[in-house]
């Protein structure tokens, strides 16, 4: 009791401290408001042991770093450290892939350590890159223990095809170091900051001239960290594509001076022609089209700007004009995670390489708008027809005052918006790594953009671009161990996905349409590749006639109005003053779940009202007779309400009733979205909500001062980062640290409805045992057994004749986890009988009891076998008080069914 009075103390002070730091704050003019609304929340979480078609490739090399498809040959190539395979591409995980093995010898790993590099990661050959060379050869390079080294691959016969060659201007030497590189027509393209201490490079090598960007006086690249480049043949009415440009894509230093904020680092593209042959004096064998402009994605009315560039996909469109670039952008501060996707048209990147230029007169200022004579030809234009017909026809003929303007003045002046001005994605809680994009056409004949994008923890979120924004259908959990995706790959052939990490490679089906079980769920879901065809959820692309299928991506409520859905209906039938949890897990983590009971919504499921709604269900506590009736549980999701389970709950008296028992409370708090009001209840978490600074706690606030909003900003992200860190390591400590943090932090927020919260925690639980709580009871009976009855379904387990399951309810995992023991059959498993007590007689035979604890899992409780009355009896209520004891102690993030109101 003192140890709590302590907590409520710290706990109170900690939060005075915060609002003392949010009154500065608001003072200072910082906007707390934070775009929680904007944060999009994955409509279906699937952990690893429920994916469906998944197929792995692993060996023993480890950082699977590069991947090539190859549609013709229907071939997936990976390379890894010290090892290239080749995978066939219809099951990467077809045993006996042949396979290149290439490691450093010994003696090169010796004299990278003697380079003072770590001998357990940089000194190996890491395969960097991986690309076709010619139609027989593929080309790679690897770092090789901090000595680059590239080689040609045989591609038939899948061995290397000569000595390996220097690599030293077209590899970086490190694993890590930012990097991206192309083959076109068999010139090698590539931009890193190769060596430790060199500068940042774009360069063309042998056999043509090899160009390279400037230094000196003006250096085009800054720090540059390179994720990206792409060919776009952008040539209009060319036969020769003298027009074609490489667009890489990087962060970097940033040199501009800006009014509203400052950024130590900008997101970059730069291109340069493809015919460019350097200049003749000045810009000799150097790049005389390299131009760079910054891609900006930011919501400014948070004034959120994700500076940091992660990656960058490049779809291309019917027309060169309409390929798109998506980028995956990153906040700076490195311990913030969010992620917001955004989208650029060809055509805006363009127009920013038309417009002014920027400039820097004194080295030592910032850049400026240059706003002096532009000399013609326009510095940084491709080599086309209408020059040549100046007489200009290679680059090294342009004049020389164009070549020092081009020199002098890389840097654009306009910055580059994505389309609608705004992410197409913003999320908090996950970094994005790595995407992949590809169309598909809905039954209604529009085009749809389907996003996978890998996370840093080893998730595939797979989402759909409606109206401007993404709706994200599902996040998988592709790697079970926290890793970073560093590929993702669509195969349209193969209507595979294939998701690169540093442990291995999965390949996934594009859709998964069968998991959807009704026809709201699959138009819910709003899968492009999903309809239902009014039996089932189907793949479109395997259906000729479509006619009679159902699919509304726009909306994702209409079509289902007539189709009949299956209401499971189970009976309960429990004692007077017994706890009832009625189970409704709700498989969208967008749905929010609304109990009826006799057809009338249940109102207000307060302390008083004897009713608790938590995220796996409705809790009826201490049971009264006029509560018996029909409880119908929907999931209410997209303004559309779905039933989904129908209980019948009949309560009886009870010969004896049970002495309140101590720990009553502490067991039902288990279940509850609201926390009881009171003292006790509060002291059960000694921390506020760590997040609480990013609540968005006022609204009366502009952005006003900057660099006190900055100030104020960096103050509270720090101080949030130490809370955090400690609630993490701590959590780290106590929980089987998974997703569930994600989550808690989330609803710590309280920001969302409570349905929404502990989704993975939910089915995690699904996913591992199919248990159902029927009756919880601390409570003695008469004959002195203990009947915290826990009942087996779904699980192969007998019914007892007391459930109805419908088919279609819950789906047995073939991957689920060791059932537990489960009840002996009862005699005579025939229809439900109105008698009370114990429901299938099971309580005096259960040799175990299960509990759902922190929402998250279940705890078995031991109980005495003996039916030796009082002992099993009082070991149970003890061993629940400890337990519930202890749960105090390793509670310190709020939980997320406890932490709304
Ligand atoms: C390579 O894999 C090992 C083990 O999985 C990991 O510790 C290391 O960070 C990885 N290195 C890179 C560069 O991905
Ligand atoms: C790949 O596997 C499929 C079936 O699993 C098989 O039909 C095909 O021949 C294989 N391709 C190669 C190149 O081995
Ligand atoms: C790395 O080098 C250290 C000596 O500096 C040595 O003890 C260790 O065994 C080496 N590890 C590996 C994996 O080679
Ligand atoms: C492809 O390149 C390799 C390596 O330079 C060469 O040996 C081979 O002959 C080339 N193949 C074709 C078809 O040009
Ligand atoms: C460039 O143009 C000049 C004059 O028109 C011509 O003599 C020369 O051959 C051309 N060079 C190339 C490489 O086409
Ligand atoms: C509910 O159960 C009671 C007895 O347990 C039964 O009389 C009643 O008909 C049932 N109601 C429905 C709708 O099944």
């Amino acid at each position: 009791m003192r140890r709590s009075a302590e907590m409520q103390e710290a706990r109170s002070s900690a939060l005075r401290l915060l609002l003392l730091i949010c009154c500065v704050c608001a003072t200072a003019g910082y906007p707390f408001k934070t775009p929680l609304d904007l944060d999009v929340i994955p409509r279906v979480t699937v952990l690893s042991n429920g994916l469906q078609g998944c197929r792995r490739f692993q060996s023993s090399a480890v950082n699977y770093s590069t991947m090539l498809l190859e549609a013709d040959s229907e071939r997936l190539y990976v390379g890894a450290r010290g090892a290239v395979f080749a995978l066939n591409a219809s099951d990467i995980s077809a045993s006996s892939a042949p396979t290149i093995e290439w490691e450093a010898s010994s003696e090169q790993k010796r004299q990278c350590l003697l380079k003072g590099k770590d001998n357990k990661t940089e000194c190996f050959n890491h395969i960097r890159f991986l690309q076709r060379f010619n139609s027989t050869h593929l080309y790679m390079c690897g770092t090789h223990a901090f000595r680059p080294l590239c080689a040609y691959i045989d591609e038939e016969r899948f061995v290397m095809s000569s000595q390996p060659e220097e690599g030293r201007d077209k590899c970086p030497y490190g694993p890590t170091t930012g990097y991206t590189a192309l083959i076109i027509d068999q010139q090698m393209y590539t931009a890193s900051q190769y060596e430790f201490r060199s500068f940042p490079d774009i360069r063309r090598n042998s056999p043509s001239p090899t160009l390279k960007t400037e230094d000196a006086p003006t250096r085009w690249l800054n720090e540059a960290d390179f994720v990206g480049s792409a060919l776009v043949r952008e040539s209009l009415g060319s036969s020769t594509g003298d027009d074609d440009k490489i667009y890489f894509f990087f962060t970097e230093r940033s040199q501009e001076q800006t009014t509203t904020y400052s950024h130590s680092r900008v997101a970059r593209v730069a291109r340069v022609c493809k015919g460019d042959r350097g200049g003749h004096l000045t810009l000799q064998k150097r790049w005389t089209s390299f131009l760079k402009a910054r891609l900006t994605c930011s919501l400014p009315e948070y004034d959120f700007h994700f500076n940091m560039l992660r990656s960058m996909f490049v779809m291309p469109g019917n027309t060169p004009q309409d390929t798109l670039f998506y980028g995956i952008f990153g906040l700076e501060w490195k311990n913030v995670k969010a992620s917001a996707v955004c989208r650029f048209s060809l055509s805006e990147v363009q127009e920013a390489f038309q417009g002014p230029y920027m400039e820097n007169q004194d080295s030592g200022s910032k850049w400026k708008e240059y706003t002096g004579k532009i000399p013609d030809p326009r510095p940084g234009t491709c080599i086309t027809d209408a020059l040549r017909a100046r007489d200009m026809n290679v680059s090294t003929a342009l004049p020389d005052d164009v070549l020092d303007f081009v020199r002098r003045h890389p840097l654009m002046s306009q910055q580059i918006q994505p389309s609608d001005r705004r992410p197409l994605l913003f999320r908090r809680t996950t970094d994005y790594t790595q995407m992949a994009v590809y169309m598909i056409q809905g039954i209604d004949g529009q085009t749809h953009h389907v996003l996978y994008m890998g996370t840093d923890e080893g998730w595939l979120h797979k989402a759909v671009e409606v109206a401007g924004e993404l709706h994200i259908i599902e996040e998988l959990q592709v790697f079970e161990e926290q890793q970073p995706v560093n590929n993702v790959l669509i195969s349209t052939k193969q209507m595979s996905v294939y998701v690169g990490s540093p442990s291995g490679v999965v390949q996934l089906p594009l859709s998964n349409c069968r998991r959807y079980t009704s026809c709201y769920d699959c138009i819910f879901a709003r899968d492009p590749h999903c309809a239902w065809d009014g039996a089932q959820c189907v793949d479109i692309l395997a259906h000729v006639d479509r006619s009679t299928l159902i699919q509304d991506i726009q909306h994702g409520n209409r079509g289902c109005e007539n189709t009949q859905t299956d209401v499971v209906l189970r009976s309960r039938t429990v004692r007077v003053g017994d706890d009832v949890l009625l189970q409704c897990e709700l498989s969208s983590n967008l749905a929010t779940s609304l109990w009826t009971l006799d057809g009338s919504e249940l109102q207000g499921y307060g302390l008083n009202s004897g009713f608790r709604t938590g995220t796996d269900g409705l809790l009826i506590i201490e049971a009264r007779q006029d509560q018996s009736g029909l409880y119908t549980c929907y999931a209410v999701e997209n303004n559309i309400k779905v039933s989904i389970v129908t209980y019948n709950v009949t309560i009886c008296l009870d010969v004896q009733p049970p002495p309140p028992v101590e720990p009553t409370e502490d067991l039902y708090s288990v279940f509850t979205t609201v926390p009881p009001p009171t003292e006790h209840a509060s002291s059960e978490r000694p921390l506020p909500p760590p997040p609480a600074p990013l609540l968005p706690h006022s609204e009366l606030l502009s952005p006003r001062n900057m660099e006190a909003m900055y100030l104020s900003l960096i103050t509270i992200l720090g101080g949030l980062c130490v809370v955090l860190t400690v609630v993490l390591v701590y959590v780290g400590f106590c929980l089987r640290v998974g997703h569930r943090g994600k989550y808690s932090l989330r609803a710590a927020a309280a920001a969302y409805p409570n349905s929404k919260k502990s989704n993975r925690n939910r089915k995690q639980h699904r996913n591992s045992s199919h248990m159902e709580l029927k009756t919880i009871s601390s409570h003695c009976n008469g004959n002195g057994i203990c009947n915290g009855v826990s009942k087996q379904h779904n699980g192969g387990a007998p019914d007892g004749g007391f459930l109805q399951i419908v088919p279609g309810e819950g789906h047995p995992s073939p991957n689920k986890g060791p059932p537990p023991p489960a009840p002996p059959l009862p005699p005579t498993p025939q229809l439900p009988s109105p008698e009370c007590d114990f429901p299938n007689g099971l309580s005096a035979t259960l040799p175990s009891v299960l509990r759902r604890m922190n929402g998250n899992s279940y705890v078995l409780l031991r109980q005495s076998d003996s039916e030796n009355t009082s002992p099993s009896c009082y070991s149970f209520a003890e061993e629940l008080n400890k337990m519930l004891e202890k749960r105090k102690h390793t509670l310190l993030l709020p939980r997320p069914d406890e932490s709304s109101v």
